[in-house]
């Protein structure tokens, strides 16, 4: 009888050697990174102890919400990933071990590490040849030396394993871009063979191999600009991880600030964005005002990182100044609600967004929808809309007198006293404002991102508030009030 052929998923071109390496964990982090090693040419088995996770990523089910990887997943499921619930297995045959399980902020606000601890005592069970342990979670300094003593506690020969920091900054939405097409790349190792090794793997990358390809996932690195890999101690490494969010997190809440600031004096945020982002030492990125940041990362890893430098006697009260800003930023929004439709109480408000941020599905510590529990808490009433986020949004807070999900924009608007926009997708950058005033109640827009030009909205009849910029008012309006 005729053999079926085994599925030919090896990426094209690639001339590096393909290393095989287990990922633990299929969370945002684990299943972007197995299926980026893949498409880098390696072997990956990744491993997940939910069976029905695992059921349904071999079944081609993405879960979560992220460009590209449907496309990747369907090249390179059951060929070269698999997912397994085998840990010993995978231990066995891997000469790199990534653990990409999840560190949630404890009630102290420091990492719980147990899930990390547990992996490291479940692949000591099977040791017994070298491996390269890698830390993709987001973990604090010192992690790697309680890795490394959690297998010698298990009797693993200190000679037989190396544990290897290997930070990940990916952003949720462009997690796969952003593997392939990484700013850099940090390898914190303290022995030259794990550091060989982690050089080996991401080599299609820094050799600028995988740009050549055609079919390759597009993105700002190419062959003549490969990305660089910077190679430091496995503490500076861990280091590296938390004070880059943290930073972001603070260049984020010092613009807030501002713009409040700008708020108050009448002057446009945007333009003093602008204006000290073309300073090269400070750049233009995350320099966006808002309605505060939220998402699985920077929250968690803003109080981890503050929870690290008071256990080590550090006063980085900086970054408790960033969590109060962050907290105000959003009470701010609700009474620029107030402030535009007097009384809460009784309010029909239409909302759209309910993601951290636009491009996912995401909606932990999503600054929206504590924005919608606090309208609720007042007495509104809300329609809310979002493009990918509703039905993760419905489990934690079900529909009831007081909220109902809209089925899109112009739905939510329905008879409104007012829009918010919450969540910065594209698509609420191009609505039709013709359509929206006639769903609208009142033609008054409150918009926590900024995503118009005030005056274009304002011609168009509506009063446009928005954040760090003065409000715009229809002429009709302004008329009135010179009378
Ligand atoms: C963040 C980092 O950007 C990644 O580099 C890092 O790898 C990741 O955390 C992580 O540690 O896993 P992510 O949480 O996906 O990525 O989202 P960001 O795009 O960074 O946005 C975070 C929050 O800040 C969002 O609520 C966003 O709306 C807000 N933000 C971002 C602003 O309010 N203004 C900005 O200018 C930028």
């Amino acid at each position: 009888m005729k053999q079926p052929k085994p599925k030919d998923d090896s990426p094209k071109g690639l001339m590096s050697k393909a290393i095989s390496i287990a990922v633990v964990g299929s969370g945002y982090v684990g299943l972007v990174a197995a299926v980026c090693f893949a498409e880098m040419g390696h072997d990956v088995i990744c491993v997940d102890n939910d069976e029905r996770k695992v059921k349904a990523l071999q079944g081609g089910d993405s879960l979560i919400h992220e460009h590209y990887l449907p496309e990747l997943l369907e090249r390179y499921r059951n060929g070269k990933v698999r997912f397994t619930t085998d840990l010993a297995d995978a231990t066995r045959t891997c000469s790199a071990i990534f653990i990409a399980v999840g560190t949630p902020q404890s009630e102290t606000g420091d990492a719980d590490l147990s899930y990390v601890e547990a992996v490291a005592c479940e692949i000591a069970r099977s040791l017994t040849t070298y491996k390269v342990i890698v830390e993709k979670s987001t973990v604090p300094v010192y992690t790697n030396e309680w890795i490394s003593r959690a297998l010698v506690r298990n009797g693993i020969d200190r000679e037989l394993f190396d544990v290897v920091s290997n930070p990940e900054f990916l952003r949720e939405g462009t997690a796969v871009a952003d593997f392939l097409h990484p700013d850099r790349i940090v390898v914190g190792a303290d022995s030259e063979r794990a550091g060989n090794l982690l050089r080996d793997i991401y080599a299609p990358l820094t050799t600028g191999e995988y740009y050549k390809r055609e079919d390759g996932i597009p993105g700002i690195c190419s062959v003549a600009e490969p990305p660089p890999l910077l190679l430091t101690s496995t503490k500076s490494a861990e280091i590296i991880k938390h004070a880059s969010n943290a930073f972001l997190a603070l260049k984020i809440s010092f613009i807030n600030a501002v713009s409040n600031l700008c708020e108050t004096a009448d002057a446009n945020v945007e333009q003093v964005a602008k204006g000290i982002g073309l300073d090269t030492r400070i750049g233009p990125k995350f320099l966006r005002p808002g309605i505060g940041y939220g998402g699985s990362c920077f929250p968690k890893d803003v109080a981890a990182f503050r929870s690290v430098a008071d256990q080590m006697g550090i006063d980085f009260s900086l970054l408790t100044e960033v969590e109060k800003i962050n907290v105000q930023q959003k009470k701010r929004f609700v009474s620029k609600v107030r402030a535009a439709l007097w009384n809460l109480r009784g309010k029909k408000l239409g909302v759209l967004g309910l993601a951290f941020k636009g491009d996912t599905d995401d909606i932990r510590e999503s600054p929206a929808i504590e924005i919608v529990k606090m309208l609720i808490a007042e007495g509104c009433s809300i329609a809310a809309f979002d493009p990918a986020a509703i039905s993760r949004t419905e489990q934690v807070l079900p529909a009831s007198a007081n909220l109902r999900y809209a089925s899109d924009a112009y739905d939510a608007a329905s008879d409104a006293d007012a829009l918010l926009i919450l969540t910065d997708w594209s698509e609420f950058g191009e609505l039709d404002l013709k359509r929206l005033d006639q769903s609208l109640r009142y033609s008054i827009i409150i918009d926590g991102r900024n995503l118009y030009d005030p005056q274009v909205v304002a011609d168009q009849g509506f009063t446009y508030i928005s954040v760090g910029r003065p409000a715009a008012h229809p002429v009709r309006d302004l008329a009135a009030a010179s009378h």
